[in-house]
């Protein structure tokens, strides 16, 4: 039976990289995201992680709705209608509308009255109903830790202590930095980031952050049936394994920090 994919030559598939920072900070970073995220704008992401072929075989028919699929089987009427909450400049034929299914890898962008038209008409199920991304570039998946973006102007007023602490975190150079909110009662659906590049992995150093210490990912292990559950405030894991978020009561989020770090860091941390 094959196991987790281990993590920075580490045979366990995550590592909590709490004890590498001084975390002391974190409750004042956690007032200023909570206080500051009431005045920004927050998206939904996730939404299509079936037709992107990222969840287990076993999830591939469980009652939440993707929005790839539900894109795909639009007849014409519905398309025109769809379109028409639209932000884009850019006419998309009928016959390409499978460009908005890889909205994660930015091909066609998916206006806010959109993603809430899906909801509301079709019952799509978004994982992530507050998204907030930190730094600019609308950076594809595989250049996310090269891009070296910046940070948005307005991010860096609104959210001065967090940006100050992720520019702290021992990375080179920063490609995307995202917040990920789940409200009550949602989960984050289990899929996999990575796995069809594992012959070439790309560089995929990132952190993740959960200053309130209270949103729990799991990895699960497909063939077992089996969630080893992740701790600590601040950790990275080899996200080739299929991961995700159970639902709580409350809401939570956490921001992934994706980059290149410091040989020095990534030194400390390999084994
Ligand atoms: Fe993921």
């Amino acid at each position: 039976m094959q196991d987790f994919i281990g993590v920075h030559g580490h045979a366990e598939p995550f590592l909590n990289l709490e004890p590498y920072f001084d975390l002391t900070g974190f409750a004042a970073i956690h007032e200023e995201i909570c206080y500051s995220l009431t005045q920004s704008e927050v998206s939904y992401t996730g939404g299509s992680h079936k037709s992107m072929g990222i969840v287990p075989p076993r999830f591939e028919n469980d009652p939440f709705i993707d929005y790839g699929q539900v894109i795909l089987r639009f007849t014409p009427e519905e398309f025109v209608q769809f379109m028409s909450l639209s932000d884009s400049e850019e006419e998309i034929d009928y016959r390409d509308r499978h460009k908005f299914t890889l909205y994660e890898e930015g091909a066609a962008p998916i206006s806010p009255r959109q993603f809430l038209y899906l909801k509301y008409r079709y019952g799509v199920y978004f994982p992530w109903k507050v998204f907030l991304e930190f730094v600019e570039g609308n950076t594809s998946w595989d250049d996310k830790c090269t891009n070296n973006g910046n940070f948005f102007p307005e991010i860096e007023t609104a959210f001065p202590l967090t940006v100050r602490f992720i520019r702290s975190l021992p990375f080179r150079s920063i490609g995307r930095c995202n917040l990920l909110g789940l409200e009550a009662n949602d989960h984050a659906t289990i899929h996999r980031d990575n796995y069809e590049k594992q012959d070439n992995p790309p560089i995929n150093d990132f952190i993740t952050l959960c200053p309130a210490g209270n949103k729990e990912l799991f990895l699960w292990h497909d063939e077992k049936a089996e969630k080893l559950y992740i701790s600590g405030r601040l950790f990275t894991f080899n996200d080739m394994n299929y991961h995700g978020v159970d639902s709580a009561p409350y809401f939570r989020y956490s921001i992934r920090v994706d980059g290149i770090f410091t040989d020095e860091f990534r030194t400390r941390i390999s084994k």
